[in-house]
């Protein structure tokens, strides 16, 4: 540091890292009650094993689990509101979010209905009568994907499907009391699902690296979250049971979660939210059509990160300040052109209803959009919007 910077660091998430360590749930489990929710996705195919076998892991140590298998992606407000029914009902003592970040984030969302009362969409950042919670049930966060870092967040990320919308429950009170991050059970994503889910990961560690809140703690550790996915997605997504590549993919999304729970997101992720409400784009692949046009939006203002990001990266070396930033935009773009995914909307054309697009991401993720290094404007969302139209 060049000069003093008061910063604070919040990360109460108990972290179990390795492979085969989802072994343990029974025993670590046991310490928050008899009683478990186990939430998953409707969709179960491929996670049919890794269901019955945390089931039976859990139930060998005495715990009684029932299961709510009803969480879709980007889950609406009402499959919240009916989980914490179930929780109240069968006097639950622990929440388990087993799958992606929407299992995890409905636990987290679930914990606090079921606490607090009312609807879901009495706590997101993006209702105007957002009310205040000061605890929720205690979860344990299992991800399946490495990517999200729900399981490091203190963000549950839902729809509402009145308002066409998503947006966010944020609190620290809905930090998992402990993740279990066992790299074996991302081994059975398929490429198009280990792409999009680490370039979310990535887009944690950049944006959070970027964000106007940044702290010397992100600084450091946000570059090597970066790293690990520039050097381990190609080789995940060529190989899915390279073991090695997924250990540092899982380590990857665990800690862009951790950057993300300290210093937040930026427009990127306010972009690819309303993306995923209105067309319904899965939300890493929103992040890698969001990131290019953020990378230049910011380019002025970011510039110095750009190039310590490059550094960091062997990006641009022995090239001029200007150059490297140049450099370091087209490489960051090309390698999200590495995964087949899209980036522009031109194949949503038919579906999309611009002025409702512009509002939805200028106001359904405030914090993100204060988080910008460079100020927006609606007109400015609008261009930008405008130039993937
Ligand atoms: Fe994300």
């Amino acid at each position: 540091m060049d000069s003093v910077r008061n910063f604070d660091v919040f990360m109460p998430t108990r972290i179990i890292f390795g492979v085969s360590r989802v072994a343990e749930i029974g025993k670590i489990t046991k310490t928050f009650g008899k009683k478990a929710l186990l939430i998953t996705y409707k969709d179960t195919s491929g996670m049919e094993d890794t269901i019955e076998k945390t089931s039976d892991l859990l139930k060998e140590e005495g715990i009684s689990v029932i299961r709510y298998s009803d969480v879709v992606p980007d889950p609406p407000t009402e499959i919240i509101n009916q989980g914490a029914n179930i929780v109240r009902k069968e006097d639950i003592d622990v929440l388990i979010g087993l799958g992606g970040g929407s299992a995890i984030d409905s636990a987290k969302a679930i914990g606090v209905v079921a606490v607090n009362g009312g609807d879901a969409w009495d706590y997101m950042a993006c209702n105007p009568e957002c009310k205040k919670f000061e605890s929720a049930m205690p979860v344990i966060a299992v991800p399946t994907t490495s990517g999200t870092g729900s399981e490091t967040t203190a963000v549950a990320v839902l729809t509402r499907k009145q308002i066409k919308s998503k947006g966010s429950i944020v609190n620290p009170a809905i930090f998992a009391k402990v993740a279990i991050i066992d790299p074996e059970l991302s081994s059975t994503m398929p490429p198009s699902l280990t792409a999009s889910t680490g370039i979310d990961a990535f887009g944690h560690a950049m944006e959070a690296f970027l964000s106007k809140r940044s702290t010397p703690y992100v600084e450091r550790l946000s570059p090597e979250a970066m790293k690990l996915i520039w050097n381990n997605l190609p080789l995940a997504y060529a190989d899915g049971s390279n073991m090695l590549a997924r250990a540092n993919m899982a380590w990857a999304s665990t800690l862009g979660g951790m950057m993300l729970a300290q210093s937040g997101v930026i427009g990127v992720h306010a972009l690819s939210q309303a993306l995923g409400a209105h067309l319904n784009i899965p939300h890493g692949i929103g992040v890698a059509i969001a990131t290019p046009l953020f990378l230049e939006y910011n380019r002025h203002e970011s510039s110095k990160k750009y190039i310590q990001l490059a550094k960091e990266l062997g990006i641009g070396e022995g090239l001029k300040d200007d150059d490297i930033v140049d450099e370091f935009i087209k490489q960051i773009n090309d390698f999200l052109k590495k995964f087949g995914m899209p980036n522009d909307l031109k194949s949503y054309s038919h579906k999309i209803n611009r002025q409702e697009l512009i509002e939805n991401a200028m106001f359904n993720a405030p914090l993100s959009l204060v988080n910008n290094p460079r100020e927006l404007t609606i007109e400015d969302m609008a261009k930008m919007i405008d130039k993937i139209i």
